[in-house]
């Protein structure tokens, strides 16, 4: 079994509430749930976390060096302007994947450019929070294949 991170950045607690016509219904409790069965399907355990402060991501980056097989990350608003996000996930070997609710790239141009995707294997956008569960799916995939 195999540990998988999954971090979410700003205003994501409010999943659920905030901007329903964009993000949807389903709270951040319901992305959770999600992710453990998908990872649960192929035998992995999440680790499950939200904030908005940039420090406590980072910590929970750092961290993963430490125990986790991978980084499943929606940076959020932090996509958009965090070079120490980038820098933490540079520290981090193993795989890590972007996801984002909404088509970024159908919105305002300054959420065109994600500081995160110079280091993410792979980037999931405007799939809903299913983008989630098929990021688990793929991770798991990373992390069986042979290297
Ligand atoms: C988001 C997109 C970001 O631009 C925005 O700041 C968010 C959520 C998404 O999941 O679609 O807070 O990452």
């Amino acid at each position: 079994m195999s540990l998988i991170y999954v971090l979410n950045g700003p205003n994501l607690n409010l999943l659920g509430k905030r901007q329903p016509h964009i993000y949807g219904r389903e709270t951040l409790a319901d992305v959770e749930v999600n992710c453990r069965l998908v990872a649960l399907k192929f035998g992995h355990d999440v680790r499950f976390h939200q904030s908005n402060r940039e420090y406590e991501i980072i910590d929970w980056i750092h961290e993963a060096r430490e125990d986790a097989a991978g980084i499943v990350i929606n940076p959020a608003a932090f996509t958009h302007t965090s070079v120490a996000i980038l820098d933490a996930l540079n520290a981090f070997d193993p795989p890590v994947i972007e996801v984002h609710i909404s088509n970024v790239h159908k919105r305002e141009t300054f959420r065109h450019h994600s500081f995160v995707s110079h280091r993410a294997d792979g980037v999931i956008a405007g799939l809903g929070i299913e983008g989630y569960q098929l990021a688990i799916r793929r991770m798991a995939s990373l992390i069986t294949l042979p290297t």
